[in-house]
């Protein structure tokens, strides 16, 4: 595919596309290639608006004959708690929907947060310990939220280190009101990987879209590296591609 722009900083690859279908043909690019590397190793996936268009991406080329996700280990960055996975908006239930369910990876091979767990945190170290039991997590995709969040990092003093119980903050609430009924119906805590668990992969693919975006792309990619802002760690990973729109790349392109 062509793209509409490309900048190279450091360790991060940032493509900016025209629209959603290139946005998600990009990132589905980068996701198929990672997948070509290693088909069977590990892959964590993430949830919200953001990486919808790469899933209908992946979609389409698995019905094409040209995906084959038979042999990966699915993760995912993080679920709502408390949650019925059967609840419609449930991660668990998001990732089926909009992804699983259309494509191969087999149902024994997925693991996420588990949203019903009776001891939340005895759930954290198992699940921190099965990411880190894998030989190759090969890439992690990333939405961001707008207060810069990776996962659900909300903004704090230090940088989590491992999976983790934590309190979504008023922001995100909000921003994820737009899911629900009634801004009350959103569940007030969540079980995320850590930071630290984020960086464990090899790959780290970041997708952003929206006006929405702008300013906390240009401050994660750029700003100061701070736990304020979760996703300003990615300035420390080794091998981060960046797939943005027109909008949420125009603070970035102002401040480069
Ligand atoms: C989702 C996740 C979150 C979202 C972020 C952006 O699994 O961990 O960090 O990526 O809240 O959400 P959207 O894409 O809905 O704007």
């Amino acid at each position: 595919m062509t793209t509409a722009q490309r900048i190279d900083l450091n360790n991060i690859t940032v493509y900016v596309e025209e629209g959603l279908d290139a946005v998600g043909e990009r990132a589905a690019e980068v996701f198929c290639a990672a997948l070509d590397e290693a088909p069977t190793a590990s892959f964590g996936f993430a949830t919200g608006s953001t990486p919808v268009c790469m899933y209908q991406d992946l979609i389409k080329r698995y019905n094409a004959g040209t995906l084959d996700m038979s042999g990966i280990k699915a993760f995912n960055l993080d679920e709502y708690y408390p949650i019925q996975k059967t609840n419609d908006q449930s991660y668990e239930y998001f990732m089926s929907t909009e992804l699983f369910n259309h494509v191969n990876v087999d149902p024994a091979n997925r693991d996420i947060p588990n949203g019903e767990a009776a001891d939340p945190e005895a759930e954290c170290a198992r699940y921190e310990a099965a990411v880190r039991a894998t030989d190759n997590y090969k890439l992690q995709i990333l939405g961001i939220g707008e207060n810069g969040h990776i996962g659900f990092n909300e903004p704090t003093d230090t940088f989590p280190a491992k999976t983790n119980h934590v309190d979504l903050t008023a922001s995100t609430i909000e921003a994820n009101a737009r899911f629900f009924d009634s801004i009350d119906d959103v569940p007030t805590q969540a079980l995320t990987m850590g930071v630290g668990t984020i960086m464990q992969a090899e790959k780290i693919l970041l997708i952003a879209t929206g006006p929405k975006k702008s300013q906390i792309i240009a401050d994660c990619l750029v700003g100061g590296i701070t736990p304020h802002v979760a996703g300003s760690a990615l300035q420390l990973h080794r091998d981060v591609t960046v797939v943005l729109d027109a909008d949420a790349a125009q603070e970035l392109l102002a401040r480069l």
